[in-house]
């Protein structure tokens, strides 16, 4: 295929969001040995970034509780970077006790998505996140920055591309080094992906951007195309599709990283990860999560 007609990348950069993004929402207690066991099977699968826990409140969300402990013990092959969301300064402080090298602030271009996922206003969000930056730029640290309901909110409906602009614009204006744009829910579309790309573009490079399907509405692998059209070349993506969001009802898992890399594999575009062993790191968390596999390409494969 000449990907130069098509004018899509030689490469992209998959950020693998399961450990924490889908496992975050998983019911049933798991483990501190399968969390860590499922990270190893990821960097085996040859993903060179993987979000691999959080350090939020417990309260909010007990799932992730054993950060921590699975950053002490997952495998760190050099040249792979595994990354934990912090809300906060707090958060932060943890993570770098846990020894973190990345972490990521996460923001909303929704008020009330903003309100029930993080306690405070946009604003508030933002302000707490200067002393993370402050103190991650000191340490050394790379900070992501996400954007949630890019593309629909499940309180307020539709979100204006502009304000999504504006948060993304203000998170990479304080140092974030990319602005992963989450469409939360799913709602998206492809158009809407593409219109939503042009309007952050404007502010931010392209090449600072990033694309977070859930695929609630079965749209991500459309957008993920759309916005590969865009010139977006890093997508966040999890395993089995593991996943939703605990303040986001309805919302199914991320895309299935399995799924992405089919796409990607068909158009010639170079990830680094091999996807029968991420098949197989799927099909081992479903089942000591006793769950179905999200990913249409494992279950295929199952029948091949
Ligand atoms: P709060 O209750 O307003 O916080 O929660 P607070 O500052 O008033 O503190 C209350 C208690 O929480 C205190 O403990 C703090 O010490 C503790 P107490 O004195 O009562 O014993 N606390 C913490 N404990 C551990 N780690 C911390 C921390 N901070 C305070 N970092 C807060 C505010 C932000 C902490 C809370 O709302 C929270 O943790 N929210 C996390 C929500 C979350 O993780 N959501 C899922 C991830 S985002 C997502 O999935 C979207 C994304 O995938 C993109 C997309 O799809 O759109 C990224
Ligand atoms: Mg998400």
């Amino acid at each position: 295929m000449n990907n130069t007609s098509l004018a899509l990348p030689s490469h992209v950069r998959l950020v693998e969001v399961g450990p924490r993004d889908g496992l975050q929402n998983e019911k049933q207690p798991i483990s501190i040995a399968d969390k860590v066991r499922l990270v190893d099977d990821l960097t085996r699968a040859g993903l060179a970034h993987i979000e691999a826990g959080s350090f939020v409140s417990p309260q909010w969300v007990p799932q992730m509780a054993g950060s921590a402990e699975v950053f002490a013990a997952i495998q760190q092959p050099g040249g792979v970077t595994y990354t934990a969301l912090t809300p906060n300064l707090k958060g932060f402080e943890a993570a770098m006790q846990a020894g973190v090298r990345e972490v990521a602030v996460f923001a909303a271009a929704s008020e009330a998505f903003s309100q029930k996922n993080i306690n405070c206003s946009i604003a508030e969000s933002l302000t707490r996140f200067v002393p993370v930056m402050e103190a991650a730029r000191e340490q050394g640290v790379r900070v992501r920055g996400y954007v949630s309901c890019v593309l629909g909110c499940p309180y307020e409906g539709e979100i204006a591309p502009a304000q999504v602009a504006s948060v993304a614009r203000e998170l990479f204006e304080m140092g974030c080094y990319e602005v992963s744009l989450g469409d939360t829910i799913g709602t998206g579309t492809a158009g809407k992906t593409r219109a939503l790309i042009e309007a952050v573009g404007r502010d931010i490079p392209r090449d600072k951007l990033a694309g977070h399907f859930h695929d609630t509405y079965g749209q991500a692998l459309a957008n993920i195309y759309a916005s590969l059209l865009e010139g977006i070349q890093v997508f966040d993506s999890s395993v089995a599709g593991l996943g939703g969001c605990p303040y986001a009802r309805g919302a199914s898992g991320n895309v299935a990283s399995e799924d992405v890399l089919y796409l990607l594999n068909g158009l010639g575009i170079h990830t680094g990860v091999d996807l029968e062993l991420l098949i197989q790191a799927g099909e081992r968390i479903c089942a000591l999560l006793g769950r179905e596999n999200g990913s249409r390409v494992a279950r295929a494969r199952r029948c091949a």
